[in-house]
């Protein structure tokens, strides 16, 4: 078969904070999707950088009183970093605040022009005065209009959960200054969208999109699509547009547009005419992979752009549902939010690669993250049935001089291979789950292989043979799931010499009558480790008053004080607890205290201690001293307190 050529694209992460897992899922399923073309010997490049522009980057550079230009520096640095730890692969990583992207920005926005796509209207927004800014919804808060509530947003009310627009708001003020807003009108620049129906709906019919997202697009198509508001008025971090003063496009024009820049930036650093890869006559598919909240965006405004602009047309949009953490959205303030960088402090980010491919099926519903199931799915799968075979079996070979047996089990083998074509289908058609659990079935069974020719009890030739058996699947299973876990199947394919040049071509390639590397361990079993940990370490270490009060502290007085001849250590104390009567309690004191000095002492008891039995009598609670390493000092109350008073 003819090789492909494909270039694929993931969504371009904001500059204006780092990355959470969420991004990390979208990021993982395409890589792998990368990695796995690659090995079947397409040619597949894929492409990514920030998304830089905006007011949140504006007002986040001011708030850290930098340029948006350092900050925007420092979070590509940042975001590069903490996809590395993921192992994701970018052909390039690149930036929408460069002079490529500026110039195809202003080259689409000029065809779109000639096209009369373009125009301008007056229109009516909220605006800041103290700010100096025209305020985006998500600035604007106020009353709610249904039930009264005070500091809602301006899309929905959290108390009573009505929806509405920032119109409806009652006194509307800025999240920003807290001031009172006004409108005022402004001309804004339109791309007229209802003009692209016909080719939209054309387009979306041959799209490779999955089916309710498509739905819902036609229903928005039906329903009329309204022109599109592609301008900001200054002050704003973006690209002025030309011919026009103080204005600057919005920043969901030129962040698509990002994609082909991120193309050209590395096709120009690699001596390639960007002809050849992004445009109307390149023989390079394009797939971009984005999550289900911006398919309007993707598969509506970005291929209306393309169009009117003569440039190649996505042939796939494949989409994603959000991450929820423990089944609940992820969200600081719920505690359920995690950094790919906080996740990768703690456990080796390629696993979590794993957790999400055992998980995705290409369908849009929200995939849920939870640490246990993380931990347990690592320890059974990738400890327990994949490396575990290495393990089990590696040791006969290094009794032969790590060298492999001439014979083999091919009937056994050849049962396996035949996995693979379904194997390969399913990653293809990104229903990662099913690739992934049709492997650790071929691994359940090399197992079981195992076990049932036991090697361990065997002479040491039929050891080796099955061994080298059991060896050769390993092998298979490696390149397999080479895609999802790069890392540690390149250090298992190590012991074939093969760490970097397997492909699918050559996987049914059986090994004997060879010298391999011995084995060493790639894997310990995961231990949680507690992402949340500095959140459940100050939750767990305080307590409530009800906790407290289960501890019944009293006054006591110490009525007779005798040592033990036997114990270096016991005082014995008879208290006396006021209403509580009398109590005996063996204290750890005589090495601070003489019993002659104590008589007469008021000290605190816990009262409601269970007796213990000790070998010289039972001791019927505690009283509290202070201690450091030298000494111990009793802790009594003030002058006036009386026997039985309870000490809270
Ligand atoms: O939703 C987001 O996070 C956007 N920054 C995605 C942009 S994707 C592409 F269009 F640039
Ligand atoms: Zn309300």
């Amino acid at each position: 078969m003819k090789s492909r050529k494909i270039l694929v694209t993931s969504a371009l992460p904001y500059a204006n904070g780092s990355i959470h897992i969420g991004h990390v899922l979208e990021s993982v399923i395409t890589d792998i999707w990368v990695r796995y073309q690659k090995i079947n010997g397409n040619e597949c490049l894929y492409f990514c950088a920030d998304d830089t522009h905006g007011t949140p980057v504006m007002l986040k550079a001011k708030e850290l009183g930098i340029e948006p230009e350092e900050l925007i520096r420092r979070i590509r640095e940042e975001h590069i970093r903490s996809y590395s730890k993921f192992n994701i692969n970018f052909d390039n990583f690149y930036t929408t605040h460069s002079d490529e992207n500026k110039e195809y920005a202003e080259n689409i926005y000029k065809k779109c022009k000639e096209a009369n796509l373009i125009f301008k209207k007056e229109i009516e927004q909220f605006y800041d005065s103290e700010e100096g800014l025209f305020l985006s919804d998500r600035f604007i808060k106020g009353q709610c209009p249904k039930c009264g509530a005070k500091d809602q947003y301006g899309d929905g009310c959290s108390v009573c959960g009505t929806t509405y627009s920032p119109d409806d708001l009652v006194n509307p003020y800025s999240s920003l200054s807290n001031s009172k807003l006004t409108k005022k009108k402004t001309e804004h620049v339109f791309f007229d969208l209802p003009q692209m129906k016909d080719f939209l709906e054309d387009y979306l019919k041959n799209l490779s999109l999955q089916d309710p997202i498509k739905n819902k697009l036609n229903e928005w198509i039906e329903d009329g699509l309204k022109p599109w508001d592609i301008s900001r008025d200054a002050p704003y971090f973006g690209f002025e547009i030309p011919d026009e003063k103080d204005k600057f496009f919005y920043v969901w024009l030129d962040a698509p547009i990002g994609y082909l820049a991120s193309a050209r930036n590395w096709a120009e650093n690699n001596d390639i005419n960007i002809k050849d890869l992004w445009d109307e006559a390149s023989d390079f598919e394009i797939h971009h992979f984005i999550g289900k909240d911006i398919a309007y965006f993707h598969a509506l405004f970005w291929p209306a752009l393309l169009k009117s602009s003569n440039i190649r047309l996505p042939e796939s949009i494949n989409v994603h549902g959000f991450l929820t953490i423990n089944n609940e959205k992820m969200s600081k303030s719920n505690g359920t939010f995690i950094n790919a960088d906080d996740f990768a402090e703690k456990y080796d980010g390629e696993l979590l690669r794993y957790y999400f491919a055992d998980k995705f099926n290409n369908s849009i519903d929200d995939l849920d993250f939870n640490e246990d199931e993380f931990i347990q799915k690592i320890n059974s799968d990738i400890v327990g049935k994949y490396l575990n075979i290495a393990s089990r079996v590696s040791k006969f070979i290094e009794k032969n001089n790590n060298n492999l047996s001439a014979a083999i089990d091919e009937g056994f083998i050849q049962k396996n291979l035949t996995k693979i074509d379904e194997i390969n289908k399913h990653y293809e058609n990104l229903n990662l789950s099913k690739s992934v659990k049709i492997i650790m079935k071929m691994a359940d069974e090399v197992n079981k292989y195992i076990n049932e020719n036991e090697p361990w009890k065997s002479s040491e030739e039929k050891a080796v043979e099955v061994s080298t058996t059991a060896i050769n699947c390993f092998r298979v299973i490696s390149i397999l799931l080479s895609p999802v876990l790069p890392s540690i199947t390149s250090k298992a394919l190590n012991m074939f010499n093969e760490s970097s040049n397997y492909d699918f071509n050559n996987i049914r390639d059986n090994l004997v009558n060879t010298r391999i590397n011995p084995y060493k361990p790639l894997l310990k079993r995961l231990e949680k480790a507690k992402i949340n940990e500095e959140i459940e370490m100050e939750n767990s270490d305080l307590i409530n008053i009800k906790d407290f009060a289960k501890v019944e502290l009293r006054v006591a007085k110490i009525v007779k004080a005798e040592g033990i001849e036997e114990a270096d250590k016991l005082i014995k104390l008879h208290l006396d607890v006021g209403d509580l009567g009398q109590r005996t309690v063996f204290a750890g004191i005589k090495s601070a205290y003489d019993p002659e000095n104590l008589n007469g002492r008021h000290v605190v008891l816990v009262a409601n201690l269970e007796p213990r039995k000790m070998k010289f009598g039972v001791s019927e609670g505690m009283v509290l001293a202070s201690s450091d390493e030298g000494s111990i000092y009793l802790i009594s109350p003030d002058e006036g307190a009386k026997p039985g008073q309870l000490v809270k």
